[in-house]
């Protein structure tokens, strides 16, 4: 160790601290997950985007907010070799509004929609359900100021989550009002802020952005603040009007939600439409997704004025919601087939009915090396595939095979050119749920 170049010190073979891993059989889950979560969105028009993992660390202090612990405490930053700061990227939306101006996407047809999915990068103290690398599905439409697309993104999360299977979730919404309104307001809560009995770094936060103070969970701070002034009664006519018509469109769209006049977002972005989908099973890490507009921050960025709202649902915590309900979404098995050569001369008749079985869109596995039938029939049953087929020297004598369901124990012998079409066409026929 370290004797040969005594700045290189041994791994641990641990993934840093909040690091998760996904590896078979769960990351099937995890995979089917992040599918899901963006198939309600890709359905509705929006174009993939594959965004940097590291941008340069002003994007995020102007983009997200000093204000936040997302990047006052949590970021990852580092300079470069050119003496560049960057960061690695602790949220997507101020990366797409960079992407967005830089190639000119606002500058064709609006709203511009799109997504993106990826892991994320945050040093929190880590838990179950809050890792310093999380994983995230987020969609932004920009360049809109119509209500009705708020309404649209706010029913694809929700569609996300339940055509997952989840159930047990709400989704909390509330209005931040704008640059208009929000100011009077925020004066307001000082005011009353003021009046009350906090310690030195809660001032301090108040002063930086007062509403955060709402979202202090301390026994001490909450008695104090039960009646403090929230936004939704203090929004301009405009937003007030906005406001109700996305509600108006979210009923259109048979999306329930409560009012949470009290939701304090993590970051400062936001403006108008906010909301937030809890999980009833995940304690203190209940956030499965949350969002809203940003109408002031691309200009706030250096681009032009220009609205967009957009959500991030973190993929590890949909995850854990779903297992929290009991199922893991995706296949049960990683295969379909499962295919024994008994003998080295069916070997390479087995190796080309893997290729084809493939070609085919059957997921096919074999068993390797000499283990015998009763080893191979044993890996067989293991690897959870439905059917196995067998090929020993009577079968390539006679070009057959033998193809067994392992759920009813029922096998064939076909002749070998069937085989590949047989087993497609069952697949398909449990693809369709059609059991006949
Ligand atoms: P966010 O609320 O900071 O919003 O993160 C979105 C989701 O990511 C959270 O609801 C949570 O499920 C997941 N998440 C956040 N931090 C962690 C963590 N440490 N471990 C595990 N999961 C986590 C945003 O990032 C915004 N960019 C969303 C957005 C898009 N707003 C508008 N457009």
């Amino acid at each position: 160790m370290g004797a040969t170049n005594p700045g290189i010190v041994m791994p641990s073979l641990q993934a840093p601290k909040g690091v998760p891993d996904y590896y078979p059989p769960r990351s099937a889950a995890f995979h089917a997950v992040r599918e899901g979560l963006s198939a309600p969105a890709v359905r509705a028009g929006y174009g993939y985007v594959e965004l940097p993992v590291f941008e340069d660390t002003a994007l995020f202090i102007r983009g997200v907010g000093e204000s936040t612990d997302v990047v006052s405490k949590e970021m990852y930053t580092f300079e470069d070799r050119g003496g560049r700061m960057l960061s690695l990227r602790p949220e997507g939306t101020a990366g797409v509004m960079r992407l967005v101006v830089e190639h000119g996407l606002e500058r064709g047809p609006l709203p511009v929609k799109l997504w993106y999915a990826g892991p994320f990068f945050r040093a929190e103290r880590p838990q179950l359900g809050r890792y310093r690398q999380l994983q995230q599905v987020g969609i932004e439409a920009i360049g809109g100021e119509d209500p009705a697309i708020d309404a649209e993104v706010i029913a694809l999360a929700d569609e996300a989550f339940r055509s997952l299977g989840l159930q047990q979730f709400r989704l909390l919404l509330t209005s931040l009002g704008c640059a208009q309104c929000r100011p009077a307001y925020r004066e307001h809560l000082l005011t009353f802020l003021d009046a009350c009995e906090l310690d030195d770094a809660t001032r301090e936060r108040a002063r930086l952005n007062p509403l955060r103070v709402l979202d202090d969970k301390r026994e001490i701070v909450q008695s104090q603040i039960v009646n403090a002034p929230v936004m939704v009664d203090h929004l301009c006519g405009e937003c007030q009007a906005h406001y109700d018509a996305v509600r108006g469109y979210l009923r259109a769209a048979g999306v329930t939600w409560h009012e949470a006049p009290r939701l304090v977002r993590g970051l400062d972005y936001y403006t108008r439409t906010t909301f937030e989908f809890q999980h009833d099973l995940l304690g203190a890490q209940s956030g499965i997704g949350g969002g809203g507009r940003y109408d002031g921050l691309m200009s706030a960025l250096g681009g032009p004025d220009m609205s967009g709202i957009g959500f991030g649902i973190g993929t590890d915590r949909t995850l854990l919601a779903c297992e929290a309900e009991g199922f893991a979404p995706g296949a049960t098995s990683l295969i379909d087939v499962y295919v024994v050569p008994l003998g080295d001369s069916a070997k390479p008749a087995v190796v080309g009915l893997c290729a084809r079985l493939r070609r085919a869109g059957v997921r096919t596995d074999m068993a390797f090396g000499d283990r015998g039938l009763k080893g191979a029939l044993k890996a067989a049953d293991r690897s959870g595939a439905p059917w196995v087929v067998i090929v020993g020297e009577d079968e390539v004598a006679s070009d057959t095979a033998v193809v067994k369901n392992m759920a009813s124990g029922e096998q064939v012998t076909l002749p070998w050119e069937g085989v590949v079409a047989h087993l497609a066409e069952a697949m398909d026929v449990a693809s369709r749920g059609d059991d006949q």
